[in-house]
């Protein structure tokens, strides 16, 4: 096996890992999976919904409830048609498509061209690889599906099931569902929304007006959105129906450098709050813009198949308020009282996948070890504020009046915290059981408590042990497990 082979046998072996893990541990099942699944389409499970709330609270505070100027809203999924019109989407949000004429499977141009160009970089000629990205990039700008065609031919890229370049020529292909609204014979076509953005433009002056918004501020809203993504890979990294948390940042225009600043300090900032380390970030900014953008940059994460986007800032200009004062013949502009003008106000873009986020988590806690006495040992290193539960609560055995004690420990602290309380099989069993899930904390109830109330306190991740007073649970769970201990870090 080559060293490229070995390296990609690695990290396929990696994510099968974490995603044997994620579903059966409760986080992410294959969407309707007795009928044997979608494609691209996911289900969370318990764990995984109580990790992805957790996370959707700490974005949306850290938003909104840190900054006086951001106010948040939730638009409908369904939007008026001529809202795609104004937006570019229904023109412009294709992705170059081919298909392999031996495996009749459908391909993104864009992402055959970047794996061969990394398999030219593992092979050694990284210059190759260079000068075949390049083209392919100028090929995009210009929208140039005949030099693409050609790029495919020149560096004989293969399909990588029937291992053959036989392609069909190279077309573009919307990615928005659409669904008919209304009765058959009247009826309306209407696009599921590809991005939440569009919700926060045609609300932009509802919204500065009735919050009363001064320039500059901002518009945070969390929600479904919907891509006909033809490439189904790397579990949830590219769904059909995903969630975005996304915040538009309206300011004067011409200070549109200071604030794309501000986005991508502040938004690195929110990564290392939440222990990820600097080097499995990496921010990528963008050659080739998306029609709306003047400039770009992606914040990327190191999963196991490679640095990918998990966030987009992008300078927008006044592009979309522009085009929907077009559309819909009314103003959207906004009057400066500093300035004592009426101006239409340029937008700072900051759009995250929470499944991506999701997915960069759960690789980057997932933890399998040998244990010096235990064997191997997997755990699931989260975030304590994010954690699905924050501790579990065990008697050391159920008799003599510990199981008791334990269930008034539970009651007391149920109304705060998420706590599962566990009274069967040995403690090394249940300690095994909170790791996987990445519960951070358990609790033991056992005859030492009976004389002095005091409990073991497990920690996950060193699994270190120590004594405290039974009062003093809740404050300890509070200082490490809250949203506002995250918040704090920012
Ligand atoms: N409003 C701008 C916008 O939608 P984007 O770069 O197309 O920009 C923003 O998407 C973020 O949404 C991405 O960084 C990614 O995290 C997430 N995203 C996009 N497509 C996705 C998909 N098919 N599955 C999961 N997440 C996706």
């Amino acid at each position: 096996m080559s060293p490229t082979d070995a390296a990609l046998d690695r990290s396929n072996h990696t994510l099968k890992a974490l995603i044997a893990h994620a579903q059966a541990y409760g986080f992410i099942y294959p969407s309707s999976e007795i009928y044997d699944g979608l494609q691209s389409i996911y289900d969370y499970g318990p764990y995984g919904i109580a990790l992805k709330r957790n996370l959707q609270d700490f974005w949306w505070k850290s938003m909104t409830q840190l900054h006086q100027n951001i106010v948040g809203i939730d638009a409908a999924i369904m939007m008026h048609p001529t809202t795609w019109k104004a937006s570019g989407h229904i023109d412009g949000f294709t992705d170059p498509m081919v298909d392999n004429k031996d495996s009749q499977k459908r391909y993104r141009v864009d992402l055959l061209i970047e794996e061969h160009a990394a398999q030219l970089v593992a092979q050694g000629k990284p210059a190759e690889a260079q000068d075949l990205i390049e083209e392919m990039e100028h090929c995009l700008q210009a929208g140039n599906l005949t030099g693409l065609d050609k790029l495919l031919q020149h560096f004989a890229i293969a399909c990588p099931l029937s291992k053959t370049n036989h392609w069909t020529p190279v077309r573009q292909f919307n990615l928005m569902f659409s669904t008919q609204v209304g009765a058959q014979n009247d009826a309306t076509t209407l696009y599921l929304r590809p991005e939440t953005a569009q919700g926060i433009f045609v609300n932009f002056l509802n919204v500065q007006k009735t919050a009363r918004m001064k320039i500059p501020f901002g518009i945070a809203q969390i929600g479904k959105a919907f891509r006909n993504e033809i490439v189904a890979r790397q579990f949830t990294f590219r769904m059909r129906e995903f969630e975005q948390m996304e915040m538009q940042f309206f300011i004067q225009p011409d200070t549109e450098a200071k604030w794309f600043n501000y986005w991508q300090e502040n938004r690195k900032a929110w990564y290392s709050s939440l222990g990820i380390n600097e080097e499995k970030l990496n921010l990528h900014p963008h050659k080739q813009l998306a029609h709306y953008a003047t400039a770009a940059v992606d914040i990327e994460y190191a999963f196991p198949f490679g640095f990918k986007e998990v966030e987009g800032i992008h300078s927008r200009t006044d592009f979309d308020l522009k085009s929907h004062e077009q559309y819909a013949k009314k103003k959207l502009q906004y009057f400066d009282p500093d300035l004592k003008k009426h101006y239409t106000p340029y937008v700072i873009e900051t759009s995250v996948g929470l499944d991506r986020l999701v997915l960069m988590l759960l690789s980057n806690g997932f933890v399998q070890t040998e244990h010096p006495t235990d064997g191997q040992r997997t755990y699931l290193k989260l975030p304590a504020p994010l954690a699905p539960i924050k501790a579990a609560i065990f008697p050391l055995v159920k008799k003599d009046g510990l199981a008791e004690r334990a269930l008034a420990l539970f009651d007391t602290l149920k109304y705060d915290f998420p706590l599962i309380y566990e009274e069967a099989q040995s403690i090394g069993k249940r300690y095994t059981r909170q790791d996987l899930i990445g519960t951070p904390y358990c609790i033991t109830v056992d005859y030492q408590t009976l004389e002095d109330e005091t409990v073991t306190i497990r920690e996950r991740d060193a699994m270190a042990q120590h004594r405290i007073h039974m009062a003093e649970v809740a404050s300890h769970l509070e200082v490490t497990t809250s949203i506002k201990s995250l918040l704090a870090r920012l």
